[in-house]
């Protein structure tokens, strides 16, 4: 990248400063928040970047700890975060989960005058509250199931009497991926509204729920940078969230998934970004509330059409994964351009190969997991051409690296067609064993039928 495109991406304040200067300018001490693949890709593409001089991660993991200092705050001490950027004197923070988000942390390091990408606690409310982003899409026409929301259990039984099942029943707070129910039988909807509404399962995030129409169709996600006004789209992606082959078993934070998703054609992005991003975007402008982040749009594309499941506020994981791998710009600078809303100034740059991203699993998982299994095989991997293992719930013991969590890696792999990227994921993930270890072997089976 030539200097004068630098110049572009920074503003114009140090336009007339001398090149050392502008490389003084341009080195930067970065932190990310969370400890997941998500944020090892995060890290790892960061890394990437000639303006970043220290990278920090908050809470990390063992493997983003070869690459970053590890700091021992968990994502929702916002106040612990805040002392630690202040004192570190941490030039750009990078939220990766949605939690310190809908706690506010943007809002808080904002009033202390610190750079930080994410979304604030107003704009989160988009994930953080399911209601919210419905009655957003309502009003502002977006594409969605139809819907009614309930605070009362016994409304919600007599609704479900008079419309019946398949319905899905939706909590309306954040349920960390637990909190919706496809119900095929009035029983099983009985059963969620009940857990939800009078056993409180999902605490206060239960109080209210949404019961919707049950949508037939593939499901698909798109996210967006925004920075207030500019939608600045990311690649397609496929995320496989059934624990077993063939999408049977329980759901899961994510099994693992791809990118480029192109069997829908070259139309569906676009009308994605005009008939979902855009409008959400200048909807909750309307309502006062800027949105600088990242936009993630859970769809299903019902009779070729786009329609929206849910909006996250920050990137999906594992969808992260294969989208960072192909992503060539400079994360630092596209990142930063969100914050000081300079998108427009960005130009979006992919690997045009194919990435697919196999989770590996802990024994358990996504019940209660055992952790402390010894990982083997990592390091034959390092030599791997084109293959990234991003780390999870890992941690380092002594010289060994051991299981610490239900997603433990997830294996990223490029490659010129979808076949080989998937070929080349699942021979890396030969290579690694520890007891109790699973995976799906069909991740990427839609593209893969397609391509072939
Ligand atoms: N209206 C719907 N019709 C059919 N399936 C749905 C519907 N809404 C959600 N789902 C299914 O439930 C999953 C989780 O729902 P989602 O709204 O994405 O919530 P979360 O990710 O917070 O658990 C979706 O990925 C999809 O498989
Ligand atoms: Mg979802």
């Amino acid at each position: 990248m030539n200097v004068g495109w630098r110049w572009c991406l920074r503003g114009f304040a140090i336009l007339d400063t001398n090149a050392n200067a502008i490389n003084k300018e341009l080195i930067m001490r970065v932190l990310v928040i969370g400890s997941g693949g998500r944020e090892h890709a995060l890290v790892w593409k960061l890394s990437q970047s000639s303006g970043v001089d220290r990278l920090y991660c908050a809470p990390g993991n063992a493997g983003i700890g070869e690459t970053a200092q590890t700091v021992d705050i968990p994502p929702d001490k916002v106040s612990h975060l805040l002392q630690f950027a202040k004192s570190e004197k941490v030039d750009l923070t990078v939220v990766g989960p949605e939690l310190p988000l809908t706690l506010g942390i943007v809002d808080r390091f904002e009033k202390a005058g610190l750079k930080i990408f994410g979304v604030n606690s107003q704009a989160a409310q988009l994930e953080g509250s399911k209601a919210f982003a419905k009655r957003l899409m309502q009003e502002s026409r977006i594409p969605t199931a139809p819907f009614v929301v309930f605070n009362d259990m016994k409304q919600a039984l007599r609704y479900l009497d008079l419309k019946g099942a398949p319905c899905v029943i939706k909590a309306d707070g954040l349920a960390a991926g637990k909190g919706v129910t496809v119900a095929q039988t009035r029983e099983e909807a009985e059963k969620a509204i009940v857990e939800a509404m009078k056993e409180e399962i999902f605490g206060d995030a239960g109080k209210t729920i949404i019961i919707e129409e049950c949508l037939q169709g593939e499901e698909l996600s798109m996210m967006a940078l925004v920075d207030g006004n500019t939608v600045f789209p990311l690649a397609l992606c496929q995320d496989h969230k059934a624990l077993q082959d063939g999408d049977r078993g329980p759901n899961t934070g994510g099994m693992g998934a791809y990118s480029p998703v192109t069997h829908f054609g070259g139309e569906l992005e676009s009308e994605i970004v005009d008939t979902v991003l855009r409008p959400v975007v200048r909807a909750l402008r309307k309502r006062g509330i800027a949105y600088r982040g990242v936009l993630y749009a859970g769809l299903m594309v019902c009779g070729g059409r786009p329609t929206v499941l849910e909006f996250n506020v920050r990137f999906g994981d594992p969808e992260a994964q294969p989208l960072l791998a192909r992503y060539t710009g400079d994360l630092l600078l596209t990142l930063e351009a969100v914050v000081d809303q300079r998108l427009a100034c960005i130009e979006s740059q992919w690997d045009s190969r194919a990435a697919v991203c196999v989770v590996l699993t802990a024994s358990g998982y996504p019940g209660s997991v055992r952790s402390g299994d010894i990982i083997q095989g990592l390091d034959s991997l390092k030599a791997f051409k084109d293959v990234m293992v991003f780390h999870a719930g890992t941690e380092r013991k002594g010289d060994q690296v051991v299981t610490k969590g239900g997603r433990v890696l997830g294996v990223t792999a490029l490659g010129e067609t979808f076949p080989k990227a998937v070929e080349r994921a699942y021979e890396a993930v030969g290579k690694i064993r520890w007891e109790g270890m699973h995976y799906r072997k069909d991740i990427g089976h839609r593209a893969v039928r397609k391509a072939a």
